[in-house]
């Protein structure tokens, strides 16, 4: 068996875990969800749900994680398995290395985009370039616009991010993962405040009346009261909590299960996960909307906000600053969106790689390279079907509902199942800070409660109209494709709906694979009578 693996050391650990959370996330959806979600008003139920749900699952994932380690498990399935008798529970661990393949699919191939366009504004490469232009670089980046995209360009710098990450993961947590977050958050950080100060000092760029980069920032920041009890900014609230400190997905389980058995969690877990809040809230909401604000006035972005903005908008607003200036914006955006991308898409690597070994007794370099294989093949409809809606579909289910569904099974195993005085000593077991007494309380009931609503919510959601009828954006109106006619084949072509329910078909087949595979990890394991196993 491959000797595990650990961490090198607390900063090491602290960075690569804040590196898990800073990602792609803070820097191109936070922006996005705020505005379309009232700005201001957006503030208050994201700072509602990092108390009462972030900061909760952090701690019980960091605690299940270190518990599970202490018995040899390193992934998911397992270190659910160790918390109670009933064989079940592991079938939902499954969410915990389903989720990080669906998601660094199209993650990897995202990050792929802020390598090139590193390199392109490190040459100067959209110097002179109308917005138009800027615009029309992206589209024909990420493909031609045919029946299938061909993404040249854009394929061959997918292939080179994956095996960056792929031989970076074969060299372990210590050899590899921490190395370069050490490396990587603080240039980030770095990056980012050159940027927010660039874009605080802004001021008035453009010629209408609000193109001002100060009004940008008072939209995101001032308070509003105004439409807080929408449902609708509740659920985008929570969801962009869940996607950005990495809950609910299985990473930090994996992650935690390498801490040492007697090694704090409570303060590390704290450090993290405000860390990814001052990179989310600080940076990541002074960067694109007020500098876009600040030339192009609050309504164009309120029209035109959406996370490819970074990539269309961003490189022809730099080129305003002079030659020089420009490449090193431009360096300093997309080289932090590519070190965001890089320490998260590694998280999402991990957990594969420790079930892998644990169970199949496979080396790192064979769990490695297995899991880019994988990933190529499940990236390669989100990047030759990207305009046919297959990215956004990955996206659904594996980024946003399956963590909602995973963050529920979890934390009712951990306060109920595993049960909360034992879970309240892990938690804190070791730990360099007092936890309030108010989280047990918490953990056992607001948590959970917090989640079945918005699960609830999320699955019925009321369409407009009179009476109930579901949003064709409810869970059970996607599933059924509500409001839109259900064709496959168009005039001899298929339609957009049937790429989209093969791909379905194809994350639901990742999942059922997983579940065997689970079931032949365990069946070995009755055959070693692996001692600690229920
Ligand atoms: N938190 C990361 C971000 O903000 C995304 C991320 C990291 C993630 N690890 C993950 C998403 C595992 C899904 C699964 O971009």
């Amino acid at each position: 068996m491959a000797k595990s693996d650990s961490w090198g050391s607390r900063v090491g650990l602290i960075l690569a875990m804040a590196g898990n959370a800073v990602g792609l996330g803070n820097f191109l959806r936070f922006p996005v969800q705020a505005v379309q979600n009232g700005g201001g008003t957006f503030i208050i139920p994201y700072l509602v749900s990092f108390l009462l749900m972030g900061i909760p699952l952090l701690w019980v994932e960091w605690a299940m994680g270190r518990y599970g380690g202490r018995y040899g498990d390193h992934s998911t399935p397992f270190i659910l398995d160790n918390m109670t008798k009933k064989k079940l529970w592991k079938y939902f661990g499954v969410f915990g290395i389903f989720t990080n393949l669906g998601v660094m699919s199209y993650y990897t191939y995202i990050e792929s985009w802020t390598l090139s366009y590193t390199l392109k504004s490190a040459i100067g490469g959209f110097s002179g370039m109308t917005i138009e232009e800027v615009g029309t670089f992206f589209d024909n980046y990420v493909g031609s616009g045919g029946d299938f995209n061909m993404p040249t360009w854009g394929f061959l710098a997918f292939v080179i991010t994956l095996v960056l990450n792929i031989y970076i993961l074969s060299k372990g947590l210590s050899g590899g993962i921490e190395k370069v977050a050490k490396v990587a958050m603080p240039l980030l950080i770095v990056f980012g405040v050159f940027l927010a100060v660039k874009a605080i000092f802004l001021g008035q760029g453009g010629d209408c009346v609000d193109c001002d980069s100060a009004v940008g920032m008072s939209f995101l920041w001032e308070p509003d009261f105004n439409n807080l009890w929408d449902p609708k900014i509740w659920l985008a609230a929570a969801g962009q909590i869940f996607f950005t400190l990495s809950v609910g997905m299985g990473t930090i389980h994996c992650y935690a299960s390498y801490v040492k058995k007697r090694d704090d969690i409570a303060l590390n877990a704290m450090s993290a996960g405000w860390m990814n809040g001052f990179v989310e809230i600080v940076l990541g909401a002074s960067v694109v909307i007020p500098i876009a604000v600040g030339y192009l006035g609050l309504d164009w972005v309120k029209d035109n906000a959406g996370f490819m903005m970074a990539f269309k908008t961003m490189p022809f607003l730099f080129d305003k600053w002079g030659p020089i200036l420009s490449v090193l914006a431009g360096v300093s955006w997309f080289g932090l969106l590519f070190f965001a991308g890089v320490t998260s898409s590694l998280a999402m690597g991990t957990p594969w790689m420790g079930f892998m070994k644990d169970e199949f007794k496979w080396s790192a370099n064979k769990s490695a390279l297995t899991l880019g294989i994988l990933i190529f093949i499940l990236a390669l409809p989100t990047i030759f079907l990207f305009d046919k809606g297959v990215f956004d579909e990955y996206d659904y289910w594996t980024g946003t509902v399956s963590l909602v569904v995973f963050a529920l099974a979890e934390v009712i195993l951990f306060a109920w199942v595993f049960g909360m005085d034992k879970g309240w000593k892990e938690i804190n077991t070791g730990a360099d800070i007092k936890v309030p007494k108010a989280y047990k309380f918490i953990i056992k009931y607001v948590t959970p409660a917090f989640i079945i609503w918005i699960l609830f919510s999320s699955l019925f959601k009321q369409g407009d109209g009179d009476g109930f009828n579901l949003a064709p954006d409810s869970i059970i109106g996607q599933i059924f494709h509500v409001g839109k006619d259900f064709v496959w084949m168009k005039d001899g072509a298929f339609t957009d709906m049937f790429y989209i329910d093969m791909s379905r078909v194809l994350l639901l087949a990742l999942f059922g694979g997983l579940c065997v595979m689970v079931r032949k990890a365990q069946i070995r394991r009755n055959k070693e009578g692996r001692k600690y196993d229920n």
